[in-house]
């Protein structure tokens, strides 16, 4: 691609640090950085987003450095504390989040908290447009901007602007709950290229765009993507599921470090199996449910008693929103409570740990775990799915997968599907998973991890891009 790119994104891609008085800058892990950075690096691209660390960190030198070292730039936006309550831990995470995951019981609805959305997307616009040139492709990601194309068009800026929503959209029934839905599906339609992560959630947008806005018709549907037309304008809606890049997954997770950290970790769990669960703190994840499913499986399976430990891993998030804060609190509680119930000597049913993992942990973890418990009450994609199964190198394991995480449109045929709701049938597919013979395991792996090769992050931004490019279909349908 020879435009310039610009993304603009809630958080910065980076990780700012701190040591005995030295500044550090490097680049974040995410697979979305991983996917831009190339493209990003060969031209010169910009980067818009909230440091989101510490206000006495020297931000102009680290960017500079930043961009010295990887080849693209940053455009930082710091926020204030007051900023950050309302409009990220507000209305992002306290409204949007919860609405588009299905959760209504979790919602707050806030006046207060939507004017600094509002006003907080107003000013990412404004860095946009005064960093943005003409024919740059301009790049807006998720549910915490998805105002800004409505602002950038008050700003004057008219070059076709994209958007990716990396979380669910829900059904046209949730979403009218939200008292500004106008608001949010007026300023959605504002972007030329809207991408979604499965056909369940473009299809959801549609029926949303077509019911609850004004003049807004389908012009006409394609496998991948929708035509609107509203007004003089016309919108291409699309699904574009999210990736990972296997190849350095695959080739980490084989790597000698790797193998010994997994083998270490799988000492302490001798003629064991390991079901692991690795999540954010998140209230969608799914995480007691799981707790709740793998007792009821103790229960109803004997055998399985002294064989198998869920070790869940738990990554500290949000921690200021107190649904989260109850939730750490809950799991704390569920898994004393199993331990207290069936621990034999020797044997401990949940291993709890609420930490980060660095990256060759992480990888040990999924490549010596049998068995990977992927169950989220509602999930965009979900990419530890997927992470599993690119380092599952010894092509064996089972993976577990929530109906409800937009991983299973892709690999519903070799997990074991499950509605997280069931806890009678998620505990069936844990003794499933359990009793699964080898050569199943691998059958059901290599196909899952063959999938996943060859429609990895980078197919991913290519197929978003080219989305973006053929406007020439606007011309044709119109
Ligand atoms: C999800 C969202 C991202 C978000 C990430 C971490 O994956 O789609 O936009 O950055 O969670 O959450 P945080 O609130 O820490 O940015």
């Amino acid at each position: 691609m020879k435009q310039r790119m610009l993304v603009v994104s809630n958080r910065l891609p980076i990780v700012v640090g701190e040591q005995e008085g030295q500044w550090t800058i490097s680049p974040g892990t995410g697979g979305l950085v991983t996917a831009l950075a190339p493209i990003m690096s060969a031209n010169h691209g910009t980067w818009v987003g909230w440091p989101g660390c510490d206000q006495s960190a020297p931000l102009d030198r680290l960017c500079g450095q930043f961009a010295e070292e990887q080849g693209y730039a940053l455009a930082p936006l710091p926020l204030s504390e007051e900023e950050v309550e309302a409009y990220y831990r507000g209305f992002s995470n306290e409204t949007l989040w919860p609405l588009f995951h299905d959760l209504l019981g979790n919602c707050h609805f806030k006046l207060e908290h939507f004017k600094v959305y509002q006003s907080v997307n107003r000013k990412f616009a404004e860095l946009t447009a005064s960093t943005c040139s003409i024919d740059d492709f301009v790049w807006v990601h998720d549910y915490q901007l998805i105002l800004v194309a409505h602002y950038l068009r008050q700003l004057g800026v008219d070059q076709p602007l994209a958007f990716f929503l990396h979380i669910p959209f829900p059904s046209a029934d949730l979403f009218r709950r939200l008292p500004w839905k106008d608001q949010l599906l007026t300023g959605l339609l504002e972007y030329d290229l809207i991408g979604f992560q499965t056909l369940r959630d473009h299809r959801n947008f549609v029926h949303s765009a077509t019911s609850l806005a004004d003049d807004t018709r389908v012009v006409s549907r394609h496998r991948q993507y929708t035509l609107l037309r509203q007004g003089e304008r016309i919108i291409k809606v699309g699904h574009f599921p999210i990736s990972i890049d296997f190849n350095q997954f695959a080739t980490q997770a084989a790597s000698e470090q790797v193998a010994d950290a997994a083998w270490y970790l799988h000492e302490n769990y001798q003629r064991r199996q390991i079901m692991l669960g690795i999540d954010r703190l998140d209230y969608t994840k799914g995480i007691p449910e799981r707790f709740l499913a793998f007792e009821r499986a103790l229960e109803k399976y004997p055998q399985m008693r002294q064989k198998i430990s869920l070790l869940q891993v738990v990554v500290p998030s949000r921690t200021l929103v107190p649904d989260y804060l109850n939730l750490k609190t809950l799991l704390e509680q569920l898994a004393g409570r199993i331990n207290g119930r069936f621990s034999q000597h020797g044997w401990v049913p949940v291993h709890y740990y609420y930490r980060n993992l660095d990256q060759t942990q992480l990888l040990a973890h999924y490549r010596t775990a049998e068995i990977a418990a992927v169950t989220p009450l509602r999930d965009g994609m979900n990419l530890v799915a997927k992470e599993y199964c690119a380092s599952s190198v010894e092509n064996r394991g089972v993976l577990i997968l929530s109906e409800f995480a937009g991983a299973a449109e892709q690999l519903a045929k070799q997990a074991l599907l499950v509605n997280p709701y069931d806890l009678e049938k998620t505990a069936d597919a844990m003794y499933a998973a359990f009793t699964m013979p080898v050569e199943q395991q691998q059958q059901r792996m290599a196909r899952l991890r063959n999938d996943i090769r060859r429609h990895d992050v980078h197919r991913w931004v290519r197929s978003f891009m080219a989305a973006a490019d053929r406007r020439s279909d606007h011309d044709i349908e119109s």
